[in-house]
């Protein structure tokens, strides 16, 4: 099991001797990708050029950040030295230029980090040559996820060194990877001068500001048993978009054994209810119509905060399908996620409500029938199966069977019928031979999923795989099973998408289309993207007006092919109305003659 003392351990009286030695460490080892000695020590001396650490400056003790125990303790830094009064946490007028990868997770991350900046007078740029920080909010889940961030690190590093970038700006590496790696990001290339993990975005101004008014590096990797960042209204990075992201959880407890999160996020823990139906309330009334849910296990949202306690009567039924096993104790009593998505969906009927990530062992029949009985959650659910053969299962530690995930596939399109399934599989993990790889090749052709997001197994440090299993499959053979499977998808969603030709689907238009702007594009219920001609086209009254993002438009599909359909735009309509207006035509010429 996850060990969580490990992870909130901290050495609050590591003397001046500890600095100094990792002063020398710290020349001794650029480069060094290598553990540094003391993972836990929260400053690193960096910047020798700029300021060298004396023995008269300020003690380590005044670097350290504040424990992110409590969404409340974090939110001001008690010990904040002499010469770092709360006014200079401000930075007016700083600019800071937000360099993003990885999931969705990590734009909602990153929309909390620009809600504590402003509130400390940073603004954004979209000109890195201009920012007085650059942070990047990263992804550790794939060793190629961390190769971009490498390669960008370099490219910062040579920029600054041929002036192109002021010496001065403040480079931060914040989210998984920070978690992950901590100090030796600061030993690597020499270039990072913020270290942030997921959990102590609060404290970016703090670090911001030692590593402004000292120029000395500022790390802060604590992972909180109960930050949620509920307290902070997240500012959207695309402020026009029809469509946002809200993180509702974070963390995870599965553990599955090729899996770095629950190392690099920590626990798992839900947001308060009040506070999602608060952000949707206000997204609601910026004109969003299409809201994802966000978590990395989102199903198994569990608010137990004690306001929503006193609010709600508990459910006797299971949460956790049968045939389905955790590795945790399965949570007892508050909110859950059917409770959250009945509530969410009330809101604003003509707000189509999705979420993302789920697992499959959280889809009990009254999800279903709630997705089945509101119009505005959409009816396609990602069902991520990970692999088709039991044995592979078992080594990943999912917690279930095939068979298991089959009946669940069968349960829910006898639910919720026209549902559209997605999926992820990893392909080579350990211990995968050909004919288990072939299993799910075979599970890809039964399901027939519209959507698929494919990987090659890479092996993740501190993992369970890590410590108990061998990444026996070489990489030239991951790579082939990879674009077979792809190759599969590819044939059963073209055969699959076939079927929609001729069908009419409501779309909510998001923008102009990529390749011409004589088009729009917009996302069918079902997920799919859908282009079609920009047309003039009749409104409820039938009164013909030009179609705008933010609209629910019917499409005739005409074209299609694995991954997006065409067509051509028929009339405005809205998420509450399932009528079109050509059967309401019909309608009213047949009852009037
Ligand atoms: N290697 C390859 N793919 C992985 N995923 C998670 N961890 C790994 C790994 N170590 C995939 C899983 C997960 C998705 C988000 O990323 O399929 O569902
Ligand atoms: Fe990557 Fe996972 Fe972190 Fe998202 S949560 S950024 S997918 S490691």
């Amino acid at each position: 099991m996850f060990s969580i003392p490990s992870l909130f351990r901290l050495d609050y009286r590591i003397s001046m001797s500890t600095m100094r030695h990792m002063c020398a460490c710290k020349n001794t080892t650029n480069n060094s990708t290598k553990n540094h000695p003391n993972d836990s020590v929260k400053i690193a001396a960096k910047k020798t050029y700029k300021r060298k650490l004396t023995t008269d400056g300020p003690d380590l003790f005044q670097f350290m950040a504040s424990t992110g125990k409590t969404a409340r303790n974090v939110k001001v830094h008690p010990e904040i030295p002499p010469y770092l009064d709360p006014a200079s946490l401000r930075a007016d007028g700083a600019k800071v230029y937000l360099d993003v990868y990885g999931c969705q997770m990590n734009v909602a991350d990153t929309e909390v980090v620009l809600s504590v900046l402003e509130s400390q007078g940073y603004v954004r740029t979209l000109n890195s040559n201009e920012a007085d920080a650059w942070l990047l909010v990263t992804c550790s889940i794939r060793e190629n996820a961390e190769d971009k961030i490498w390669k960008k690190l370099n490219y910062i590093k040579a920029l600054k060194s041929h002036g192109k970038l002021s010496k001065n700006m403040s480079v931060g590496v914040l989210g998984c990877m920070a978690e992950r790696l901590k100090t030796q990001l600061l030993e690597a290339n020499n270039v990072v001068d913020i270290v942030a993990g997921p959990d102590s975005y609060k404290d970016l101004p703090r670090l911001l500001a030692v590593n402004r008014n000292t120029g000395q590096a500022a790390i802060n990797v604590l992972l909180s048993q109960d930050e949620t960042y509920s307290d902070l209204a997240p500012v959207r990075l695309s402020k026009d978009s029809v469509t946002a992201f809200l993180s509702i959880q974070r963390g995870c407890d599965n553990m599955c054994s090729y899996c770095i999160v629950p190392f690099t996020r920590g626990k798992e823990r839900s947001r308060p209810i009040h506070t999602i139906l608060d952000e949707v309330r206000a997204l609601s009334d910026q004109g969003v119509k299409e809201i994802t849910l966000l978590g990395q296990n989102v199903n198994s949202y569990r608010d137990v905060s004690e306001r929503s306690l006193s609010m709600y009567t508990p459910r006797d039924s299971p949460a956790t399908r049968k045939d389905f096993k955790t590795v945790y104790k399965t949570k007892e009593g508050g909110l859950r996620f059917v409770d959250l998505l009945d509530q969410v969906s009330l809101i604003n009927p003509e707000i189509r409500i999705r979420f993302t990530s789920p697992h499959p062992k959280d889809f009990p029949s009254e999800v279903l029938y709630l997705i089945r009985d509101r119009r505005n959650i959409c009816n396609s659910l990602h069902m991520p199966a990970q692999c088709g053969s039991d044995k592979v299962l078992e080594l990943m530690r999912r917690g279930y069977t095939v068979q298991a995930y089959l009946d669940l596939i069968q349960n829910v399109r006898e639910i919720i019928p026209g549902v559209a399934l997605t999926s992820d599989f990893i392909v080579g993990f350990c211990g995968e031979t050909e004919k288990e790889f072939e299993r799910t090749i075979e599970l890809v052709k039964t399901v027939k999923y519209t959507k698929c997001f494919m990987f090659a197994y890479s092996m993740r440090e501190k993992t369970g795989a890590h410590r108990r299993l061998q990444d026996d499959v070489p990489e030239d053979e991951k790579k082939r099973r990879l674009n077979l499977l792809a190759k599969t998808f590819r044939q059963t969603a073209e055969e699959l998408h076939k079927e929609y030709i001729g069908t009419t689907q409501k779309v909510l238009v998001t923008a102009d289309s990529k390749r011409s702007s004589d088009d729009f594009q917009g996302t069918s219920e079902m997920g799919t993207k859908v282009i079609f001609p920009k047309l003039q086209v009749p409104d409820h009254n039938g009164i013909l007006r030009q179609v705008v993002p933010g609209d629910y438009v019917n499409v005739v599909i005409t074209e299609t092919n694995s991954e997006i359909f065409k067509g051509t735009c028929t009339e405005l309509t809205t998420l509450t109305n399932t009528e079109s207006l050509q059967s309401r035509k019909e309608q009213y010429s047949a009852s009037t003659f």
